[in-house]
C-alpha cells in the first residue's frame, strides 16, 4: 500500500510509543539523520522523509524565492503535505500520532516550525536546530501543551541570532514552552547543539515515555 501523501522516506521502528519526525537541511535526504535521531533517542521510532522540492538538484521541504526569502503559498501549501504524510504513515506503520517529535536541521527545522505555527495538533515537541521565522499565521495557533528546544549558532550567518529570538517570542506568544540553546557555532551542526538536545530529550523523557 502506498501511503497518500507519499514522500520518498524510511522509517525505522522504535521500542517506545515516541516517534521522531526527522527533517533534513537543504541538499539532504531521507538517511542524513538517521544517526542523530538514534543519538537523541536510542528507542524512538524513527519517520525521515526526503523534501519534495528541488533547488539545482538539491532536495528541500519548500521552495525559497532566495537565501532566507521563502515562497509563501509553496511553504503552506508543503506543510499541509507533509503534515498529512506524518498522519497517514501513523496509520500506516501503527505509530502514536499524539507522540511525534520533530527533529529538524535548517530548512527541515523551518518546515518544523512551519508546522508547529499551521498544524499544532501534529506536533507533540519539536528539536529546531538552526531555525528561522518561517512565516506569521493568520490565527494564533494554541501551542500550550507543546515544547520545543531551539539550538542557535552565536555566529550564523544565514540565521542570525535576533531572527532565532523571534521565532522563540513567537512560539512563546502562542503559548509553547520554549528553550533556547546557543553554540559557539556558526550553520553548522556541532557535538554541543546534539548534546544539549539529547539532554532536553532526556528530561521530556522522565515526563511521559
Ligand atoms: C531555508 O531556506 O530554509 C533556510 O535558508 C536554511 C537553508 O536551507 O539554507
Amino acid at each position: 500500500m502506498r501511503l497518500q501523501p507519499d514522500f520518498i522516506h524510511e522509517f525505522v521502528p522504535g521500542t517506545s510509543s515516541r516517534t521522531l519526525l526527522l527533517l533534513h537541511g537543504t541538499g539532504g535526504n531521507e538517511r542524513d539523520l538517521i544517526p542523530l535521531g538514534r543519538e537523541l533517542d536510542p528507542n524512538a521510532a524513527l519517520l525521515s522523509p526526503r523534501g519534495k522540492v528541488l533547488e539545482n538538484g538539491m532536495p528541500r521541504f519548500f521552495r525559497r524565492l532566495a537565501e532566507g526569502v521563502f515562497d509563501l503559498e509553496d511553504l503552506k501549501h508543503r506543510t499541509n503535505e507533509l503534515a498529512d504524510f506524518v498522519a497517514a504513515a501513523a496509520q500506516h506503520y501503527g505509530f502514536a500520532s499524539d507522540n511525534v517529535i520533530a527533529v529538524g536541521y535548517s530548512n527541515g527545522a523551518n518546515i518544523a516550525a512551519s508546522m508547529l505555527l499551521l498544524r499544532p495538533e501534529m506536533l507533540r515537541a519539536a528539536i529546531l536546530f538552526r531555525a528561522m521565522v518561517p512565516l506569521i499565521p493568520e490565527t494564533q495557533p494554541n501551542l500550550s501543551s507543546v515544547r520545543v528546544w531551539i539550538g542557535a549558532g552565536a555566529h550564523d550567518p544565514i540565521v542570525p541570532v535576533p531572527e532565532t529570538k523571534r521565532l522563540a517570542e513567537l512560539l512563546r506568544n502562542a503559548g509553547a514552552d520554549v528553550a533556547m540553546h546557543y553554540c559557539e557555532a556558526g550553520h553548522e551542526l556541532t557535538p554541543a547543539d546534539v548534546d544539549s538536545a539529547r539532554r532536553w530529550m532526556g528530561k521530556l523523557k522522565d515526563q511521559r515515555q
